[in-house]
């Protein structure tokens, strides 16, 4: 069976502002009317960014066979999910991107009947494959494009070795439809089983249970016994080694970058420790960390088991671990309740970085934290300013229908999630806060969970602080509410002495500034005045060897900073930095402080010319934006 072409096409529907080619289904149920047989495809009314209907079929199981192929950048092999037909529905819904079909079958190895819709941005195209009475299982056999977005595929020059390539996957937000064929909204779990066939030269890792050693034949096969959303499907492939920090932690890193990745990370177990006492126990088994090549677009994902990390936090003297509190405390806040979809994505990261914070002040003490929340209230702050404080996209819980997700993430979900949390703690008491948070992860665990939920079991369990807080301003409002607790931090009251007398004249080399932290230095950086003479950037690089720094954030704030003032004695370290690091994170404000004069904009376009084949699709889709960037440029 095949894609049907298009002049099989019914109609064209307009929903809600997006075209949606609605497909006729090769086989119209026993019974149906005609008009009937051609449904309209529509995302979910439960989440906007899918099409999967689990309410009247919902996948329960996946087992994956895929075999690796470096020399075409495709994966191929078959998806076979379990399904539980709740509603005797004749058909089950997925979500595909991309992907080649070859043919469906069902669980005793008959051919089932199957469309494809026509593509919608973002979203991809709707799989509609009919199930017969009783059907509980069916086979996808599929490959995947060399375009798939989820899928970085490194040459070797792209790593630390410089020998072998290397794959790693980003299934966040709704690309995990871009390798896998299944449900992509995280209102659905499932279990999975994989076998991934790979040179025998590399190994392969997933968000599943991981072997340390390559395998003789290149296969690997992976279990992973807890339900989990799909954007949590992840596998990298690369020349990999594996050093134990702990009894259940770990680093995997290519062979020249992994000792160094252990010893920044050796204090994963105190965090997982830290963790379990605030919040209950780790329930995933293991935590290991994959350090990726710089390329990597994000400084973490969650992947459960195996959090993929940037190798931009490897700093040396282990100052930018919250990283690593960050990723471990999603093993709660959204890996065990999950977001139902994309519009309360604050649910995820408000209450991560909010954690993330908590086990900062466990392991290093109240002063560090309190530095890492000013840091954090600064970043809110400047994105309220830049968006606008009556601007909707400054609210808690929005409405991403028709937007793509993953241009919406930004400070406001985790930085105003985080305030929200932290200012909710003060109205309750940290007792009876933490006790309402522990009873949240375990009551909802494996389960997916909205803002209308979240606010209904607050206001059951914390009457006072609900009451109180103003969840109206806070969840659904724009803006900062007024009542947001805000942090103390002496360390940095000490910064801005130090940088008042700069700025009266005391030359750089004379402060006070010899045992900064990287977060003092970093609160230094953000608050120097916008414009600046060129002997001031001479002496606070001479001072504090910026331009040169090894420090990531320290780097990416000062570059920032030397865009600003034209200070061109960084630009060589300026294109150095953006042609070798993909983090998003740092790309974005650097290349948007260039875009904003014209010989900054040339300047960046000479940079992002040689730099965009090296960045992963969600770096490429971000850059084209703020550049005005054609594909065929
Ligand atoms: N889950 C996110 C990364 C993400 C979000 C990927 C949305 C795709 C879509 C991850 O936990 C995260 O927040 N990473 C941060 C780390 C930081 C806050 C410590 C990042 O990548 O910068
Ligand atoms: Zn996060």
């Amino acid at each position: 069976m095949r894609p049907l072409p298009h002049r099989t096409l019914l109609t064209l529907l307009l929903l809600g502002g997006i075209t949606v080619a609605c497909a006729e289904p090769n086989q119209p149920a026993p019974g149906a009317a005609p008009s009937a047989a051609a449904a309209a495809v529509a995302p979910s009314a439960a989440d906007p960014h899918s099409y999967a209907r689990p309410e009247e079929v919902a996948v329960t199981h996946l087992d994956l066979d895929l075999t690796v192929d470096f020399a075409t950048h495709k994966l191929s092999g078959n998806a076979t999910l379990d399904l539980d037909n709740r509603t005797g529905a004749q058909a089950v819904w997925l979500d595909t991107n991309g992907l080649t079909i070859d043919d469906v079958r069902l669980g005793g190895g008959g051919p089932a009947s199957w469309q494809l819709a026509e593509p919608v941005e973002y979203l991809g195209q709707a799989l509609r494959v009919s199930l017969p009475p009783g059907a509980k299982q069916i086979t996808i056999r599929y490959s995947t494009r060399p375009e798939a977005e989820a899928l970085q595929w490194l040459a070797p020059a792209q790593t630390a070795g410089g020998q072998h390539p290397f794959l790693f996957t980003q299934s966040q937000a709704i690309l995990a439809r871009t390798w896998i064929p299944l449900q992509d909204t995280p209102a659905v779990r499932f279990t999975y089983a994989a076998t991934i066939r790979v040179p025998a030269e590399l190994m392969a890792v997933m968000s599943a249970e991981n072997v340390t050693a390559r395998t003789a034949d290149g296969v690997y096969h992976f279990e992973m016994p807890q339900a989990i959303p799909s954007y949590l499907m992840a596998l990298g492939v690369g020349d990999l080694a594996f050093r134990a920090t702990g009894p259940r932690t770990g680093v995997y890193a290519e062979p020249a970058v992994v000792d160094k990745a252990a010893w920044e990370f050796a204090e994963t177990e105190q965090m997982i420790a830290a963790a379990e006492k605030l919040y209950g126990p780790y329930q995933w088994g293991r935590y290991d960390l994959l350090v990726l090549p710089p390329s990597f677009p994000f400084g973490g994902m969650e992947n459960p088991r195996l959090t993929f990390a940037t190798p931009t936090v490897l700093a040396g003297d282990r100052s930018l671990v919250a990283l690593v509190a960050h990723e471990l405390a999603h093993s709660w806040s959204g890996n065990l309740v999950t977001n139902a979809n994309w519009n309360d994505f604050w649910l995820n990261e408000g209450f991560t970085v909010y954690f993330e914070n908590r086990i900062m002040e466990e392991v290093y003490g109240r002063d560090y934290a309190e530095m890492l929340a000013s840091l954090s209230l600064g970043e809110l702050e400047q994105e309220v300013a830049r968006l606008g404080a009556t601007n909707p996209e400054t609210q808690l819980h929005i409405d991403l229908a028709g937007k793509n997700p993953d241009d919406a993430v930004g400070p406001i979900a985790y930085e105003k999630g985080f305030f929200f949390l932290r200012t909710l703690e003060k109205l309750a008491g940290r007792e009876r806060w933490d006790a309402f948070l522990k009873s949240y992860f375990s009551d909802n665990a494996f389960h997916s969970m909205t803002s209308e939920r979240f606010v209904a079991i607050l206001r059951e369990k914390l009457p006072e602080a609900a009451q109180q807080v103003d969840i109206q301003a806070w969840v659904y409002g724009p803006g900062l509410p007024a009542n947001l607790d805000r942090p103390q931090s002496a360390a940095f009251t000490k910064v801005e002495a130090e940088l008042a007398r700069w700025q009266a004249g005391t030359p750089a080399r004379q402060l006070a500034a010899k045992d900064w932290s990287t977060h003092e230095r970093l609160h230094f950086l953000r608050h120097l005045p916008a414009a600046l003479t060129p002997e001031q950037l001479a002496d606070l690089d001479g001072a504090f060897q910026l331009t040169t720094s090894g420090n990531s954030e320290v780097l990416a704030a000062w570059l920032e900073v030397a865009i600003k003032n034209r200070y061109h004695a960084a630009d060589g370290a300026l294109e150095h930095f953006l042609t070798t690091v993909g983090r998003r994170k740092f790309l974005r404000p650097l290349y948007a402080a260039l875009a904003e004069t014209p010989e900054g904009k040339e300047q960046a376009r000479a940079i992002y010319a040689k730099a965009r084949p090296g960045y992963h699709a969600v770096a490429v889709n971000t850059v084209d934006g703020i550049l005005g960037w054609q594909a065929d440029h």
